[in-house]
């Protein structure tokens, strides 16, 4: 069934639109993200990307415009669009009692999968997580539980997976190991969506970029063309080529009225560093 769907990309959004109550929070939102890519949702605090990704995920109703995922109709096929996909939250979906491998078994079984402890061993191998496999999750540090919350969602090889900002609160040590996780995932044909508020994620690991703003994506390339939008900027004696967060604070105003202090702080500390 799933393998009948490859044709288009994998994912596509047409003029989607979402409301709570008077708060219009997705104003026409088109995109498409190909087959085996990553595509990163940047946006501020309340820009609307969980919601977008809840939409994609069947969690929750658009008030209008399309969307598919894997082929199939986010409204009328959420079954076929439930089995192709994976989503991630920000808050782990581990069970801190269980060890990881059970935590895998449980997903397993869930699915009703065969062989679940040769679907969990195998995950732990692919995680680095088989020396800590029998240990409770609770004595996890948050980048092992964060990639054991990843392995869970890819038990069933789910060809599209959703993250929605999956390094928020890990250490930079533990977003290098989730980023190599996702880049690898890709690298397997899997199609990965993120949203993030850290741009250096969205470099270290995006093919394409789209940045939600007011309800609508209003860029969307490589980095490259991002990059493009914005001359180079003269830094003392040095050229330097625009960062993707020189690009975005421009596109989106770094005003902070919307309120983003996180992208604001990260930008002074990225500054500091650049210095
Ligand atoms: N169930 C809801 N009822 C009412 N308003 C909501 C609901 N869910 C989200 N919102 C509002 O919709 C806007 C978009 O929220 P959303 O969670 O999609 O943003 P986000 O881009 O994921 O933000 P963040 O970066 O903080 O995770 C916010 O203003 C939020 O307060
Ligand atoms: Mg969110």
């Amino acid at each position: 069934m799933t393998a009948n769907q490859v044709q288009g990309p994998a994912i596509r959004v047409q003029g989607l639109e979402k409301s709570y109550k008077e708060l219009r929070v997705l104003r026409g939102v088109d995109f498409d993200v190909a087959r085996g890519s990553i595509f990163a949702l940047l946006g501020s605090n309340g820009a609307g990307k969980t919601t977008a990704v809840k939409i994609l995920s069947t969690l929750l109703k658009a008030d209008a415009g399309t969307a598919s995922v894997n082929g199939f109709d986010v409204a009328t096929q959420a079954a076929d669009v439930r089995e192709s996909i994976s989503l991630t939250g920000q808050f782990a979906a581990v069970d801190e009692i269980l060890s990881g491998r059970e935590n895998l078994v449980l997903v397993a079984r869930l699915r009703h999968l065969k062989d679940p402890g040769k679907i969990a061993d195998d995950l732990l191998d692919r995680f680095s997580l088989t020396d800590a496999g029998a240990r409770k999750a609770s004595t996890y540090s948050g980048g092992m539980r964060r990639r054991l919350d990843i392995a869970m969602s890819l038990v069933g090889n789910p060809p599209v997976i959703f993250l929605d900002e999956p390094t928020t609160g890990l250490d930079p040590q533990a977003r290098i190991e989730v980023w190599q996780t996702v880049r690898e995932l890709a690298d397997r044909g899997t199609t990965v969506l993120l949203t993030t508020q850290y741009l250096d994620e969205a470099e270290q690991l995006a093919d394409r970029i789209a940045i939600l703003h007011e309800g609508r994506i209003i860029v969307n390339g490589t980095l490259a063309e991002l990059k493009q939008l914005l001359p180079p900027a003269k830094v003392e004696y040095v050229e330097k080529q625009p960062t993707l967060e020189d690009v975005f604070l421009t596109l989106v105003g770094a005003d902070g009225k919307d309120g983003t202090p996180a992208m604001t702080a990260l930008s002074a500390q990225t500054r500091k560093e650049q210095r």
